[in-house]
């Protein structure tokens, strides 16, 4: 079980494959109020970045599940590379109705939310996992604006224009399904270059949200 070789291939040297910076994973950390202890689940972890710099930064705790054997072996090394190796833990596999066995205080998937079949389904994914009033963080592509028709839309990479919403409806739909957006940091254009170019995809752009259940 593994991903398509051209991913393996194209993003072998990706630290962080997602439209987003060191800098700006450092923010969202931030942001979260991460501190030593708190326990972080990622699904779609990729080659770890996240999870080992929070764990070398903030003292997290994490497991991560990707279903690329390179990456999540890049991950395991990066976390010998930075120390963290007894703190974060990457286990290869389908993330597909992954729930950890010990509730966490984040529950994250970043750019991957196809794995729940979608955002709602992720999000439902990942509360089986969190603790009570604990963070769920997505991290979500959005239309900056709607394209016209939907050969542009399949020319951006998409497969129908519906695959994404604009910014202000994303962040509607976290209402919609009772969550609180607390935190959001956004990609910008020139942090997505790699990804859009390497997607195909120029009309989206990356974003990461933090929505908090209200109940
Ligand atoms: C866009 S990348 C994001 C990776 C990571 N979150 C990051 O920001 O660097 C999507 C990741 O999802 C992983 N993936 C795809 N399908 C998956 C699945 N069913 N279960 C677990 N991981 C999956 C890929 O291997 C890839 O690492």
């Amino acid at each position: 079980m593994d991903i398509p070789r051209i991913f393996n291939i194209s993003e072998s040297a990706h630290r962080i494959h997602n439209p987003f910076t060191p800098e700006k994973l450092a923010t969202l950390g931030a942001a979260l109020r991460l501190e030593s202890g708190t326990r972080v689940l990622d699904l779609g972890s990729g080659s770890g970045e996240m999870l080992c710099t929070w764990a070398r930064d903030y003292g997290i705790s994490g497991v991560g599940i990707d279903m690329s054997s390179l990456f999540s072996e890049q991950a395991r090394l990066r976390a010998s590379e930075l120390g963290v190796a007894d703190r974060v833990e990457f286990i290869h596999g389908d993330a597909a109705g992954y729930v950890a066995d010990e509730k966490v205080d984040v529950a994250a998937c970043l750019g991957a939310t196809w794995i729940g079949g979608g955002v709602v389904g992720t999000i439902e994914l990942l509360r089986k996992s969190l603790r009570s009033a604990g963070i769920i963080l997505i991290g979500e592509p959005y239309w900056l604006q709607l394209p016209p028709t939907e050969d542009v839309a399949m020319g951006c990479g998409a497969g129908s224009f519906t695959d994404f919403l604009i910014l202000p409806e994303l962040i509607a739909s976290f209402g919609d399904l009772d969550y609180d957006v607390v935190e959001m940091v956004l990609a910008d254009q020139k942090t997505g270059t790699g990804t859009r170019r390497r997607s195909g995809s120029p009309c989206a752009d990356g974003s990461k949200r933090i929505p908090t259940t209200t109940s």
